[in-house]
């Protein structure tokens, strides 16, 4: 045995319990990957059947490296399969919403009354001349007027862009001007940690050079109320109770786009990842029944903020598309103290619990004192997203949150593949470590440079080798950039980014980015963004930006500043450029430590080389330096 091997820590595996079984859809995952192999149009038609169409559609799929249609010449409504199809059968007086506001507010929405709401938002975005395929950026913190703006869109045709409302001026304007947005819907202010938060400022300096915007939508919560500026700025409550009642859902083409999301890239500007309503409207229902298993009696918590893809496949549509009961709440984990979430889990009886690696291993540092107080018996299904859930995250979840009875799924996928395609299926035995194997529907695999498979236990690149019905369309407005994700290797895979290793049981362990990407937290910050942003500073001539492993969030982010010529460093001047990031970026993308230095190493044609500054910070070895200009 080497050295390595008698070091590593002995696998654990944990054999799943019979009950898990009965909580499965799929009683076999071998028999339904089977059925998806033999013939893959078939299995996407048997899924894609049970939701309503307003026209059939042609073929399943065409595929024509790189792009894919699904569902051609389908006309559909994802609002119609979220609502009417509920609304007109028995779940007509169902919860579809809990919301949880801070100080002990409460909303409940049942499916008639979403279905009303979207109805007379979308008349009101119609009146103010929201034609299909026109884009509406969403600015909301997590309350149902968010959902229900999301749906409004759907229902007319018009593509929604959220940004998470947590975001900066600065990337708001980006996200609002890169999408070309018409209209905007935010809200006069968010609530978090017993305060406020004002938003309506930070959309006000998002809108100097905003062109295409016409109007902004305010929902004003508090008193007294924000002013309005006249004609321009709109009151959400004045529209809404001035809008018609009903509103026919537009027959939107499977390939239209339902909507837009950004998400950080690794050079140059967030891309503008595009969704198309068919196919992403197949699989975000196909996973949620399939590998949430979310049914009829469940009470379903997806702790991520719906401006995320998460938000959007698990938070929402993916979940109202089977007719479930939605969860959702302004409660960060730890305010007014670390139980509140545990509290929310025995106050509402949530039976699937749906959240990120950064919060787990945040509550296994307070300890199981917290959870410990609360009543957790309705869990029977624990998720996590977002990055590698590490085995001690995972022990420590499975034992004190699901008390050994609750499966956990370790969900990998990513904002361009809008739905789940590896993780370890309900029933399959578990291992730590390892997100699992892809689902039905997926062929993934781990490749070397070139796409040939790599040998079991080695290190390679995840790649995909089929379309899947919710893969991006393209990239929008840039479908170069679209391309570039299905070129990898000799056999055009779709690229993932993600290094991986598959074990003798065809399990992957994911082991992070292989680009420039930075997952603070489960958040996605680009590298590029974060240096862009300090170098608008005055002082600053030149950054660089790395992830520094953290035990809490994953990574934190480092930077390395050059400063112009003449400006003194000082322990103020740290503070001021982490205060200006914060301002264009928002708190996620502020670096946790700075430092000053007087070069940064980098390759002949200029570009950082960010792995030798990783390496230097961690004390290992930089590797291959070849390329390096010194
Ligand atoms: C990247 C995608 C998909 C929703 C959240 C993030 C990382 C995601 C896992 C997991 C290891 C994971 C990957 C991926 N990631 N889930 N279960 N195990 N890594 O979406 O912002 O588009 O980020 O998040 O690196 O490529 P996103």
């Amino acid at each position: 045995m080497s050295e390595e091997e008698l070091k590593k820590p002995e696998q654990i595996v944990h054999y799943p319990d019979p009950s898990f079984q009965e909580s499965a859809l799929i009683h076999d995952y071998n028999e339904l990957y089977h059925e998806f192999e033999k013939d893959p149009d078939a299995f996407w038609r048997r899924i894609a059947s049970d939701l309503l169409w307003f026209k059939q559609w042609d073929n399943i799929k065409v595929w024509n490296h790189p792009y894919a249609q699904w569902f051609t010449g389908a006309d559909l409504n994802i609002t119609y399969n979220c609502l009417e199809r509920h609304v007109n059968n028995d779940r007509r007086n169902k919860v579809a919403i809990f919301w949880a506001g801070e100080n002990g507010k409460e909303r409940i929405l049942t499916y008639y009354q979403l279905y009303k709401d979207v109805m007379r938002l979308g008349n009101a975005l119609k009146s103010l001349g929201v034609e299909k395929g026109d884009r509406v950026c969403i600015y909301l913190p997590g309350i149902p007027e968010l959902v229900v703006s999301m749906l409004a869109c759907a229902r007319i045709g018009a593509v929604h862009t959220v940004v998470f409302a947590g975001y900066g001026s600065k990337a708001l304007n980006e996200r609002i001007t890169g999408a070309g947005a018409k209209i905007v819907i935010t809200a006069d202010a968010s609530v978090r940690r017993g305060g406020s938060i004002p938003l309506k400022p930070v959309v006000e300096e998002a809108l100097i050079h905003a062109p295409t915007v016409e109007r902004v939508i305010i929902l004003r919560t508090q008193e007294p109320k924000v002013s309005l500026l006249d004609e321009f700025e709109l009151d959400y409550e004045d529209l809404i109770s001035q809008a018609d009642r009903y509103c026919e859902p537009a027959h939107v083409d499977s390939e239209d786009p339902l909507f837009i999301l950004y998400t950080s890239g690794t050079t140059g500007p967030p891309k503008g990842i595009v969704h198309a309503a068919g196919g992403y409207m197949v699989g975000a229902y196909y996973t949620t029944k399939y590998v949430l298993t979310l049914r009829e009696n469940d009470v379903y918590w997806c702790t991520a903020d719906p401006g995320w893809i998460t938000g959007h496949t698990y938070g929402i549509y993916g979940p109202l598309l089977v007719g479930g009961t939605i969860f959702l709440s302004e409660y960060t984990p730890d305010y007014p103290d670390p139980g509140i979430w545990w509290k929310l889990i025995e106050d509402y009886g949530i039976t699937i619990f749906y959240t990120a690696p950064t919060a787990i291993r945040m509550f296994m540092r307070i300890g199981e004192e917290w959870p410990n107080k609360y009543d957790l018996s309705t869990l029977r299904l624990l998720g996590s997203v977002g990055e590698p859930l590490n085995p001690e995250a995972f022990e420590w979840f499975y034992k004190y949150i699901g008390k050994e009875k609750c499966p956990i799924l370790d969900t990998w996928w990513q904002t361009e593949t809008g739905m789940h395609m590896v993780t370890t299926m309900v029933g399959l035995p578990m291992k730590p470590g390892y997100a699992g194997k892809p689902i039905p529907g997926v062929v993934a695999t781990v490749v070397d440079d070139d796409g040939d498979p790599v040998p079991t236990g080695a290190t390679g690149f995840l790649a995909i080798k089929e379309p899947w019905p919710s893969m991006m369309k393209t990239v929008y407005q840039n479908d170069e950039r679209y391309q570039q994700y299905w070129n990898f290797g000799k056999y055009g895979y779709y690229s993932t980014n993600d290094l991986a290793v598959m074990d003798e049981d065809g399990y992957i362990m994911l082991l992070g980015r292989s680009d420039d990407i930075i997952i603070v937290a489960g958040h996605n910050v680009g590298t590029a963004e974060i240096e862009s942003a300090l170098v608008s500073h005055s002082a600053v001539a030149e950054a660089a930006a790395i992830g520094k492993p953290d035990p809490l969030k994953g990574n934190i982010i480092k930077a390395f500043v050059i400063l112009r010529n003449g400006i003194v460093p000082t322990p103020k001047l740290i503070h001021d450029l982490r205060y200006h990031v914060r301002i264009i970026l928002g708190p996620i993308s502020v670096p946790a430590e700075l430092d000053f230095v007087d070069n940064l190493p980098k390759t002949r044609s200029g570009k950082i080389m960010r792995r030798v500054l990783r390496a230097k910070e961690m004390g290992m070895d930089p590797g291959d330096v070849s390329t390096l200009d010194d």
